[in-house]
């Protein structure tokens, strides 16, 4: 159960996350939360269930997570500018926001989310021109409360949670309303220049100068990640010579 009056009571924000829609299980939030917009749903609404069946990734891939161990929710934002630069300023904003409880979270690109090189959440961003605008859902799944039996095998070695690092237990209604905190924050960060949200984007990033292998269009190439453009773009320098991927899986490679 996520109780509602527990995360109002940690929020500093305006709009995010005032209005808040539990659903005890629910195939997918994000999904679920563009049924909300059709009904009008205001900005800032957090679709958010304890218990997601169908959870989608990027690429088409599955998000798994456990009943009433972590966080998956989706926020609605409408008439937004500057998409791009969205998955990073959230990215940030759940760095910042996990700094709070003492974890240095680290991002990978474009918007992997780690601790302690595992993968601790993962964002999915998805938008519609919607009366001339643009109509935002921002997906984030978050491992919280997880043991590591409660990850299924395939993911055992790939994933973590913040319980995991910390041997503690999180009220997940306060971790929540710290991340929303940020976000709402850091909105500004959208309309300021691309390189200052970029720039800090990249202090977080665990991957900046390292030897990647670089997954894209079933092609996989040795370089050294470089940094982001100014399109959110990673450039890498593959045979000494810099090119730009706008999608695609970077592996780091520890062992080179
Ligand atoms: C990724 O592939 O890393 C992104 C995962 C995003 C998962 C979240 S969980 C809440 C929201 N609802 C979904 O169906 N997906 C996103």
């Amino acid at each position: 159960m996520i109780f509602s009056n527990l995360v109002d009571a940690n929020l500093n924000t305006d709009f995010i996350g005032r209005n808040l829609e539990y659903y005890s299980r629910l195939a997918s939030t994000n999904d679920e939360a563009w049924e909300l917009i059709t009904e009008k749903a205001p900005s800032g609404s957090i679709i958010i269930t304890d218990n997601q069946f169908k959870g989608r990734g990027r690429y088409g891939n599955e998000w798994i997570s456990a009943p009433s161990m972590g966080l998956t929710f989706s926020l609605i934002l409408y008439d937004l500018k500057n998409l791009h630069k969205l998955p990073f300023m959230i990215g940030v904003s759940v760095c910042e926001a996990l700094k709070e409880f003492n974890f240095k979270i680290k991002l990978k690109w474009p918007n992997d989310i780690i601790l302690n090189d595992k993968k601790i959440g993962g964002i999915l961003c998805e938008s519609k021109n919607i009366n001339n605008g643009k109509t935002v859902v921002i997906g984030l799944g978050m491992n919280v409360n997880e043991k590591a039996d409660d990850f299924p095998d395939n993911l055992r070695k790939s994933a973590i949670s913040l319980s995991m690092v910390s041997n503690k237990t999180f009220q997940r209604e306060r971790v929540l309303a710290k991340i929303l905190n940020h976000f709402e924050k850091n909105l500004d960060l959208l309309d300021r220049k691309n390189l200052e949200l970029f720039k800090i984007w990249e202090s977080f990033c665990n991957h900046i100068n390292k030897k990647v292998t670089f997954h894209y269009n079933n092609v996989n190439v040795v370089g050294r990640f470089i940094n982001i453009s100014d399109k959110g773009n990673a450039i890498i320098e593959i045979n000494n010579r810099k090119e730009e991927f706008s999608s695609g899986i970077v592996e780091i490679n520890n062992t080179i």
